[in-house]
């Protein structure tokens, strides 16, 4: 058993609102601007944070074998019912050291941290960068986004920034090749000004 991280307060309680909410946004509207960046050819994907499966599915669909980690029950257990793919292993495991996923060793050629970076605190992204960098394939990339603006209710999230990020990613041996800054696509959350920086790395070396 696993101690829960702060990160994921507020989601346990609002998991059956968010399937609602994340299911009906589509991967391309939510990737926006780095679908060059997915592979083409069937890869190793893991989703970090992986919530209501959306992404996972999306990646299983296009012939990827896929590891979904995702620490809070309440979203991966329905999530794993939801999107029955014998491509997607669901894993709970949590960043900054994600111990399950370490131990199987495996490398894989894209990693996706889809609105969870903003849940690590500074310590914990200290951590994580290199340990993310050494799941990633010689070639691999790395997609995050980071939410920039007031922290939803009853959520546990932290400053981060596009600048701090890529120098962690830098020092783990990421380049980074994709950087960019844009208003949120929800409506709701428009009004209150948040932004997310998003953000894509490779990993030195070929494939
Ligand atoms: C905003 S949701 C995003 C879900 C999904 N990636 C998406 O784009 O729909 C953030 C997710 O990160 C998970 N999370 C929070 N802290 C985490 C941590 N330390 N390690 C892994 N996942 C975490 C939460 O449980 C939640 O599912």
């Amino acid at each position: 058993m696993i101690n829960k991280i702060r990160g994921t307060t507020g989601y346990t309680e609002q998991a059956e609102q968010l399937f609602e909410r994340y299911e009906n946004i589509p991967f391309e509207e939510v990737h926006i601007g780095f679908l060059d960046l997915m592979p083409t050819s069937p890869g190793l994907v893991l989703d970090i944070g992986s919530g209501t499966g959306r992404d996972a599915a999306y990646f299983a669909d296009k012939g990827h074998r896929v590891v979904a980690v995702e620490p809070t029950d309440e979203l991966r257990i329905p999530a794993a019912q939801l999107h029955p793919s014998p491509a997607i292993e669901w894993i709970n495991d949590q960043l900054p050291t994600l111990d399950h996923v370490a131990t199987r060793g495996e490398r894989f050629d894209l990693i996706m941290l889809t609105a969870v970076w903003m849940h690590l605190d500074d310590q914990e992204r200290q951590r994580a960068m290199p340990i993310l960098a050494s799941l990633l394939q010689p070639g691999g990339v790395m997609i995050m986004s980071l939410r920039h603006g007031p922290t939803p209710p009853g959520r546990q999230m932290f400053d981060v920034s596009a600048k701090e990020t890529i120098r962690l990613a830098e020092a783990a041996g990421l380049s980074v090749i994709k950087n960019t800054k844009s208003e949120s696509t929800q409506s709701a959350n428009r009004k209150k000004s948040v932004m997310w920086s998003k953000l894509a790395f490779r990993i030195d070396g070929k494939k």
